[in-house]
């Protein structure tokens, strides 16, 4: 259990789903965690829960300013930064039709702007430290066309497209990049829709069944140990199936 030991991890969305599953599994494999989140409440709570391993820090991943509180935090508690997992994201099911200006903004905000001011703001400390791992969530939406979630699906191709450069960019300063694709996931992201619906889609996959945070959180370990070394720019999905 000691695959993160000693190394220093930003999670953003970590309050919840899929971040609170990786900032449990990063604890466990030794690492110390900075949990970034709007929702202060959970985020608290789940800080309780891993003891002096973990802080807790109020974040708005589309704020850039809020990005320096949170890597000063981090520097100012536990010293460096190794690891950073661009978790937090929004997703609203709209179609092209039921889209307007106000949430292709959400979602290029939160999801594109965030990941890039994620990136932007940490490796100059990485590259300073000799190097550091950086994972940014997807999704399977960013691998092929779907239905009704247009402005979502865009912004995670942009994720995706920014982890291919980002990979390039910073592979001299010996910093990787990496991107998970998650398929469908059991958590509140997927809460807009009923457990009948969750239930019928769930048997599309060809694994038959949502999968679970924790699966999710096993790829994003591996991607930030130094078992992946020599990965970078790799596209790794979680998914079940569902982009066979
Ligand atoms: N659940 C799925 O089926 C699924 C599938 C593919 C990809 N994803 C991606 O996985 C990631 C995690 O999602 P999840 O499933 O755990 O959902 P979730 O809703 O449980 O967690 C998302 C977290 O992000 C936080 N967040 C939202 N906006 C923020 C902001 N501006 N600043 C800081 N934090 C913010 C929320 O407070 C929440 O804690 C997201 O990037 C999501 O797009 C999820």
């Amino acid at each position: 259990m000691n695959r993160l030991k000693d190394k220093i991890a930003i999670i953003t969305g970590a309050a919840s789903g899929q971040g609170a599953a990786e900032a449990r599994r990063f604890v466990e494999e030794g690492a110390k965690v900075v949990v970034a989140d709007l929702n202060e409440a959970d985020g608290k709570a789940l800080v309780e829960q891993l003891g002096g391993n973990a802080i807790f820090v109020a974040h708005d991943v589309s704020d850039e300013g809020s990005w320096q509180r949170v890597l000063e935090n981090c520097l100012e508690v536990f010293g460096g930064i190794d690891i950073l997992v661009n978790n937090a994201g929004v997703y609203r099911q709209k179609t092209l039709a039921e889209t307007d200006r106000a949430l292709m903004d959400l979602h290029y905000r939160v999801n594109v702007l965030g990941t890039f001011f994620g990136m932007k703001t940490v490796y100059r400390v990485m590259r300073d430290r000799g190097g550091g791992a950086i994972v940014n969530i997807a999704s399977i939406a960013a691998l092929r066309g779907a239905p009704g979630i247009f402005a979502y699906a865009g912004s995670k191709w942009m994720v995706r497209g920014m982890t291919k450069s980002a990979a390039h960019d910073l592979a001299g300063d010996k910093i990787r990049v990496n991107t998970v694709f998650p398929g469908l996931i059991d958590t509140p992201m997927l809460a807009e829709n009923t457990r009948e619906y969750l239930d019928t889609i769930s048997q599309m996959v060809p694994a038959k069944r949502l999968g679970a945070p924790e699966e999710v959180a096993e790829a994003v370990v591996y991607l930030a140990s130094d078992e992946a070394r020599y990965v970078t720019g790799t596209e790794l999905t979680v998914c079940g199936g569902m982009s066979a």
